[in-house]
């Protein structure tokens, strides 16, 4: 069955679906293809800190209503070390602060909004096969085949996806790093206002939350770490040993709700479009979490490339979608270095390098004693302006 749209998007992640909002306030037809199905995508926890431009543009998209009543506004957060906690005062130095908010909600903000323009959005297809050139996705929904033919393919199907791999000549920068991160999602109330990130010589530790009764927090861990190995009690008593600060830091735990371990590497591919086809969010870069900016990210580019559609199709000039790559990659490389520079700073290399622990602990003083490395980190976490 053949379909014919303006924009055809793989992926109903955070990039697809901003991507789909986008364009339907600019009256902008597209399709929005999902292999997984509905209930797994509003479920999948994974990031959990909007910068301010994030949360400016899902305002502006009308989708920020839920956002804006749920969600955490915090002003700073907490660097934790030599038994110590000190607050980067976003607010003081960068003049806006981040909002906390699961990414799982956004996502289902983002279908409820989809849904009600009555534009497609199909889960669950399968078989998803993309021709960058003559701009045609294949696929099978309900056991169909389908030829979705567009003017351009929008690539938002994550670090897995298909569109990526569709590209023959990407240059490919990555690296990986000799540390993972458990993660818990358990039910207990925040034990700080705020974000603690710890540098300790257990290892990193962050103490982070989704509401007043759910909190998030992850454990530095050996990449190849086994699960099983980790028993609630032990995870409880090695976030309560990382956290521990001089006159004692007291975490409130509970009943654990999910677990997992995420790999952690930088990964970038130039360029970022090939033909009719552009690629955006995970699809193109992923950043270690350290930063919080792997959905911010995901968001920018979408932004850039509605703004070049838009162009496109109400002005008839492609200098903005000549421009995408080259526009994304100056953001994606300056939060890439944010995100390494975040991640070499709080984590402790396995061999115990003592010069490497020198070198953090003295960036991590000058970090919490200067006013100008303050405001660098804070401008970085609370987001540069979004291009446009
Ligand atoms: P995704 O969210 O990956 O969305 C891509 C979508 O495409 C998915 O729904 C996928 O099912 C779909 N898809 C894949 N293949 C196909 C196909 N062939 N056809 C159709 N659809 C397809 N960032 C943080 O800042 N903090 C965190 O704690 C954090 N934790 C993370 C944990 C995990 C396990 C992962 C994988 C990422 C995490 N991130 C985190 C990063 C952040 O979540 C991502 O940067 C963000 O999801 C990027 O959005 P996206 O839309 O580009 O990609
Ligand atoms: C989260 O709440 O999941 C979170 C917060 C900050 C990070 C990474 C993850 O840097």
């Amino acid at each position: 069955m053949p379909i014919r749209t303006q924009v055809a998007i793989v992926g109903a992640g955070p990039a697809g679906l901003v991507l789909a909002q986008l364009l339907h306030l600019r009256g902008i037809d597209s399709v929005v293809i999902e292999n997984r199905s509905r209930s797994y995508v509003e479920q999948r926890i994974r990031a959990g800190v909007l910068e301010h431009g994030t949360t400016d543009l899902l305002t502006d998209a009308g989708v920020g209503e839920r956002m804006h009543r749920e969600g955490m506004v915090h002003n700073g957060v907490e660097l934790l070390f030599d038994g110590e906690g000190h607050r980067i005062a976003f607010d003081e130095l960068a003049g806006k602060g981040i909002m906390v908010y699961g990414q799982h909600e956004v996502v289902k903000d983002l279908i409820a909004a989809r849904l009600a323009t009555g534009r497609p959005l199909y889960f669950e297809v399968s078989d998803v096969v993309v021709d960058p050139a003559a701009a045609v996705v294949r696929f099978v929904h309900d056991g169909q085949p389908v030829e979705l033919r567009a003017d351009y393919i929008a690539g938002c199907d994550g670090f897995h996806g298909v569109c990526r791999p569709a590209i023959a000549d990407l240059t490919v920068f990555e690296r990986e790093y000799p540390f993972a991160w458990l993660g818990i999602l358990a039910q207990a109330a925040p034990s700080s206002h705020e974000l603690i990130y710890a540098y300790s010589p257990r290892g990193f530790a962050l103490h982070s939350m989704r509401s007043p009764t759910v909190t998030r927090n992850y454990l530095q861990v050996a990449p190849d770490e086994d699960l099983d190995e980790w028993p609630d009690e032990r995870i409880w008593s090695e976030l309560r040993a990382r956290l521990d600060r001089h006159g004692g830091f007291t975490l409130t735990d509970g009943p654990i709700l999910e677990k997992g371990v995420t790999t952690m590497r930088s990964f970038v591919v130039e360029p970022m479009q090939h033909g009719r086809l552009f690629l955006a969010g995970d699809a193109a870069h992923i950043v270690p979490p350290t930063g919080a900016k792997g959905l911010n990210l995901a968001v920018a580019d979408v932004k850039v490339l509605a703004d070049a559609l838009e162009l496109f199709y109400v002005k008839g000039s492609d200098s903005g979608l000549a421009a995408y790559s080259t526009t994304c990659l100056r953001r994606v490389w300056r939060v890439q270095h944010f995100s390494w520079w975040m991640t070499s700073m709080l984590h402790r290399s396995r061999d115990g390098d003592p010069f490497e622990q020198q070198l953090q602990l003295s960036q991590l003083r000058y970090v919490v004693s200067s006013r100008a490395a303050a405001t660098s980190l804070a401008e970085n976490y609370v987001g540069l302006p979004l291009p446009g």
